[in-house]
């Protein structure tokens, strides 16, 4: 295959510029050496292209920082909430609005309250939460609420060559035979991923976001939407799905969310602004009066949630902005663009490309190192090495050690997560960053596994010190790059 796809041109143009650099490569080893081998202990402008999450990373459109203009401070009753809760209902059809710092402030509002009415229809067995896939927060706020995180994903998305289109999707069967083990009663929550982030940015179809709420509704089990990335759901199911070919992708949010009896939203994603997030019900005003108190002394006062005036204009703004067909079109194609870019190239991807970002599949790119040498690490390491480029592992230096045993088990999946900011980069760094791969895959049999020279108790991929080891073939390279490290001042 040698013929370039040539992705839609960004539907916007730049008026304002932030200027980035590539540090030269005896920088950029000191600095990781420095850092301890971790990229999330880099200083950032020691990165050229930062793919490290497409999380409070995008940049707002001209109407929204004209939006900054109009914050209302007032610290009850800001003209901007009202403005962000009617945004809300127009475009979801939820009433009650609280807005929070992050997606996770939502979380930690909302669960304790899903765990307490649990627990009052049986006080005798620990609530479960059963989802397609609890992302990391998500998971840590259940845990922390006191109850236990089951997700149950299709099996389809682990094979990352299956072109199965919808690899966000809830196994029924599985989610069916947990409601059965654990009892009705005890599920606090079913939450629904859109899209679903660990396995790939990978769609929900409607079809299986209904089957779901059938299931929940039969059951009594409120259905939590997690919609972080609820434009980007909703455009693969128009894509994908001859069903709502013809909708507008405004009418098939609507749809989605009339699926949901309440959301969390990280709205760093789709939300299109630099910090935010929600936490909203469509009916359930007894719920919502229990999670505004407790929003008042974790996040802040029930109009502000955490965020300044100014943040809400921004988001209500952005929420509108990410339904636009021309914008969801560059964007998803940006991905898809950089995805077929690799696979040109050779490189395995997570199959068919996600919404946010194209996920590499180390385990299939660097055999030599065993999972307990972090091979999406180890590739992560050599892309910012190679190109000035920061990406994330998900694999099993983020899953940790199997708590009971202390052991390190093999992740699901080791992958490598180039993570696309929104309206931020353009397409030609997109080549850049699919031109580093190319010498990555020539060097990949060389390249070393990583080992701990410290390992925090929990969240140890954001803090951890880690070494290169040699793994099989990349004996060599590990050995030049102890001796390289060695020669440099600390
Ligand atoms: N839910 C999903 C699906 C997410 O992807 C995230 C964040 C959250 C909840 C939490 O939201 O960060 O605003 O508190 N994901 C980021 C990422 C951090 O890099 O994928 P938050």
């Amino acid at each position: 295959m040698t013929t370039r796809v040539r992705p839609l041109p960004e539907p916007f143009r730049i008026k304002m510029v932030e200027p980035i650099r590539l540090a030269p490569p005896d920088q950029r080893r000191r600095a990781l050496q420095q850092a301890g081998w971790n990229l999330f202990l880099l200083d950032a402008e020691d990165v050229y292209i930062d793919l490290l999450t497409d999380s409070g990373t995008g940049a707002m459109s001209d109407r929204q920082w004209a939006g900054l203009m109009l914050g209302d401070e007032s610290y009850a009753g800001s003209r901007n909430y009202l403005h962000l809760r009617d945004t809300v209902r127009e475009l979801f059809g939820y009433p009650y609005t609280i807005p929070t710092h992050q997606g996770r402030g939502a979380e930690q509002i909302l669960f304790p309250e899903l765990v307490t009415r649990a627990l009052a229809r049986r006080p005798d067995v620990q609530p479960v939460f059963i989802s397609n896939f609890h992302f990391d927060t998500t998971k840590a706020h259940v845990e922390m609420a006191g109850a236990r995180a089951l997700n149950v994903l299709t099996p389809r998305a682990t094979d990352t060559a299956d072109p199965y289109p919808w690899k966000g999707n809830f196994d029924l069967d599985a989610l069916r035979a947990a409601i059965a083990q654990h009892g009705a009663a005890s599920v606090a929550g079913i939450v629904a991923t859109l899209t679903c982030n660990s396995a790939g940015g990978q769609p929900v179809s409607m079809d299986n976001l209904a089957a779901v709420r059938e299931i929940a509704t039969r059951h009594g089990i409120p259905v939590v939407l997690d919609v972080a990335r609820y434009a980007e759901n909703a455009w693969f199911i128009r894509e994908r799905d001859p069903a709502w070919a013809g909708a507008s992708i405004a009418e098939i949010v609507r749809a989605m969310f009339d699926l949901g009896d309440m959301f969390t939203m990280s709205a760093k994603k789709d939300g299109l602004v630099n910090i935010g997030g929600l936490c909203c019900f469509r009916d359930d005003e007894d719920l919502f009066r229990a999670v505004q108190a407790r929003c008042v002394p974790m996040e802040g006062f029930v109009t502000y949630g955490g965020l300044a005036g100014r943040d809400m204009e921004a988001l209500a703004v952005g929420l509108r902005e990410s339904l636009q067909q021309e914008y969801l079109d560059y964007r998803i194609g940006q991905v898809a663009y950089l995805g077929e870019r690799l696979q040109q190239q050779g490189i395995p991807i997570q199959t068919p490309t996600g919404g946010h970002a194209v996920f590499v599949d180390a385990r299939r790119m660097l055999p030599h190192i065993p999972a307990h040498r972090f091979p999406a690490h180890s590739l992560a390491v050599a892309l910012y090495l190679e190109g000035g480029v920061r990406a994330v592992e998900i694999g099993s230096l983020l899953l940790g050690r199997n708590p009971l045993t202390g052991e390190q088990e093999p992740a699901p999946m080791e992958l490598l997560r180039l993570t696309i900011p929104r309206r931020t980069y353009t397409h030609s760094h997109m080549d850049y960053v699919a031109d580093v791969f190319g010498d990555l895959r020539r060097m990949a049999a060389t390249l070393p596994g990583y080992d701990f020279e410290w390992e925090p108790a929990v969240l140890r991929h954001f803090t951890a010190r880690l070494k290169p080891v040699a793994c099989d073939g990349g004996a060599a390279a590990a050995q030049s790059r102890e001796s390289a490290a060695q020669a440099q001042p600390a």
